[in-house]
């Protein structure tokens, strides 16, 4: 029999299933405890948010917020979006809640859904899940850029060993660490570079495909992340940011990499790093994992000074990085590092009119014990009770018959030698316990 639904899930969005949500949970929860150990606590912001502030904090020209929104009108008439990320939202949530006046840095993490309307590929969905954190600091009146900027270049830097910590928890290897430095928005910095950048881009401007040339207007930088096939020598001849930073933004970024060589994390500079939401400012960092195609950029983040008195707040610094735990979980499975599926540790082999109480009975205190019981719910001959166990990938049979319940002494069949014990139900606990190790 056909067995086709008349619906099936959107295109870009798929069901998570075990065993595989196991491993999904595992990572949620290794996040939890590493970002933990590391002073964040967790915030859920909502899913959707007013599409001003994606549009504000993201930048109109993105590809982000001008293709890739799931965007529509409340009821209200107001538009809204689900959130295609969320460092937004918790900049929002930080100003609304006047978290500027908690203990500084103020270090946040969150795990979810997000939205854009990609076009679906490996590694790519329409609703994909990030795991990301925030460090925000409010910036006391009278404290001088300078003064700071080892600071930031050390909270940078532990951000960045936080997220390989992880990585390394997670017993993830062969992950690349690329960072660079896209300084600030200042005539003598970026602007300048920038402006500089447009000239260059102009007299190649026939031999760039029509993103690039669009983008030679509204966001040259962009150009550098192109993967063009017949652009990369001409973006390899173009100038380089880091020969064009003022020279705050060149000590602060020295001072990163020196701060990731003193915590032990390796990494590699790319000039071409620019990341493709507009509210990064110097520090921006990408990490890439093997086995994933196209789409192995496995975590993105930097520094974003400003957003938050962008969005009406105090002036605020802030850095964070989002991770893709759909990419994540991916390359995890490539590199075998997936959860052999866990079946039952005691399948519940009961028969006879007068059994079922006892088998409710010892159903009970097994999953109270913390053990994986399956209790069928109708009797059924033992034959195919022990055929079901072995499909469930059961351990034990515990075989509960009349004989069983009148002598107080319980069968336990261990499903992969065949072997049987008599026990008490005390005994029976006992012996599950140690064989738990
Ligand atoms: P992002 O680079 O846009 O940064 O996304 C971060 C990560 O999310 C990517 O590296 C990728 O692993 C994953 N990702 C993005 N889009 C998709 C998709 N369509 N399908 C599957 N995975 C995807 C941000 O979102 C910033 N908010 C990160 C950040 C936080 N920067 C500072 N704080």
């Amino acid at each position: 029999m056909a067995n086709k639904s008349k619906f099936q899930a959107i295109k870009g969005t798929r069901d998570l299933l075990p065993p595989e949500t196991e491993l999904w949970t595992r990572v949620e929860q290794t996040a939890r405890s590493v970002f933990g150990t590391f002073g964040f606590g967790e915030i859920r912001p909502p899913i959707f948010e007013p599409t001003e502030l994606f549009a504000r904090s993201i930048g109109l020209d993105t590809d982000v917020v001008s293709k890739e929104m799931y965007s529509f009108q409340d009821r209200d008439d107001s538009s809204v979006s689900l959130r295609p990320e969320a460092t937004a939202s918790v900049c929002r949530a930080y100003i609304e809640h006047g978290m500027h006046s908690l203990p500084a840095p103020v270090k946040l993490y969150y795990l979810g859904p997000m939205f854009r309307r990609e076009r679906p590929q490996k590694g790519r969905y329409r609703q994909f899940y990030q795991i990301g954190a925030e460090v925000l600091e409010t910036i006391q009146p009278g404290q001088t850029d300078a003064k700071s900027l080892d600071k930031d270049a050390a909270v940078d830097a532990e951000v960045i060993e936080m997220v390989m910590t992880f990585f390394a928890r997670l017993g993830l290897e062969g992950l690349q660490l690329e960072i660079n430095s896209i300084g600030h928005s200042a005539p003598e910095c970026r602007r300048g570079y920038v402006e500089l950048l447009r000239a260059e881009l102009e007299k190649v401007k026939d031999q760039l495909g029509p993103d690039s040339q669009r983008r030679i207007e509204t966001n040259p930088l962009r150009v550098l992340d192109s993967k063009l096939e017949s652009e990369q020598a001409l973006i390899a001849a173009l100038p380089r940011i880091g020969d064009h930073l003022c020279e705050a933004c060149s000590m602060q970024y020295a001072e990163v990499k020196r701060q990731l060589a003193l915590r032990g994390v390796p990494f590699q500079e790319n000039w071409r790093l620019v990341r493709g939401l507009d509210y990064y400012m110097r520090t921006t960092f990408e990490i890439t994992a093997r086995g994933l195609g196209s789409q192995n950029a496995v975590c993105g983040g930097g520094r974003y000074d400003g957003l938050v008195e962008l969005l009406g707040g105090l002036p605020t610094k802030g850095i964070g990085f989002a991770i893709g735990e759909d990419r994540l979980i991916l390359s995890l499975q490539e590199a075998g590092k997936a959860d052999a599926p866990k079946g039952r540790d005691v399948y519940i082999a009961w028969m006879g009119a007068g059994v079922m109480p006892t088998a409710i009975r010892a159903a009970q205190a097994l999953r109270n014990a913390g053990f994986r019981v399956e209790l069928p719910p109708a009797e059924q001959k033992f034959g195919k009770s022990l055929g079901q166990a072995d499909r469930l990938g059961s351990r034990y049979a515990l075989i509960l018959g009349e004989d069983e319940v009148a002598s107080g002494q319980w069968t336990l069949k261990t499903l992969a030698d065949g072997t049987q014990a008599k026990l008490s139900e005390s005994e029976l606990i006992q012996v599950l316990s140690a064989s738990r190790g």
